[in-house]
């Protein structure tokens, strides 16, 4: 089984941006701990991290071929981009949407997403583990619905 994991803009800021809000841990914490769990899950990941809309389109239509699905926080780019949920529809990649903090219990423009409607599910609030469930949530997906 093959995910692709893309963190969008201002993830690479993560330890230092907002720390009340999005905790201490780096990005690169959490690229660590979901790489150990996808080993236990025997999944092979694809991570990245992105930070202009183009970036991420252009790369979704690059590796969709590779991967059974997507695991994606995109960031800002949740309640704005028409561009990345055409995107992710129009390549029908079975997607979780996370985020670190829950976006329904911050300012109004975030709880709106473009990406929750063609995405599976959405994990929000968990902190970094919102990957580790969001993961865990595709893998047994992948698992039971398209039988890899
Ligand atoms: C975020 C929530 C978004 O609203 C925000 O723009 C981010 C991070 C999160 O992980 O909590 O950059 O996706």
């Amino acid at each position: 089984m093959r995910i692709l994991v893309i963190h969008g803009p201002n993830l690479n800021l993560l330890g230092c941006r907002e720390p009340a809000i999005y905790g201490r841990e780096t990005l690169e914490d959490i690229d660590t701990s979901l790489q150990a769990l996808a080993e236990e899950l025997g999944v092979q990941l694809r991570t990245v991290q992105l930070s202009s809309e183009g970036a991420i389109i252009d790369y979704l239509i690059e590796n969709a071929q590779w991967a059974d699905g997507l695991l994606i926080n995109p960031a800002a780019y949740t309640h704005t981009s028409v561009a990345i949920a055409d995107t992710i529809k129009g390549l029908e990649l079975p997607t979780i949407e996370v985020h670190l903090s829950n976006v329904h219990a911050r300012e109004e423009f975030r709880r709106h997403s473009y990406i929750a409607p063609v995405s599976i599910g959405q994990i929000c609030g968990m902190g970094s583990n919102s990957y580790l469930l969001g993961l865990r949530g595709l893998a047994a997906w992948l698992t039971k619905t398209k039988l890899i």
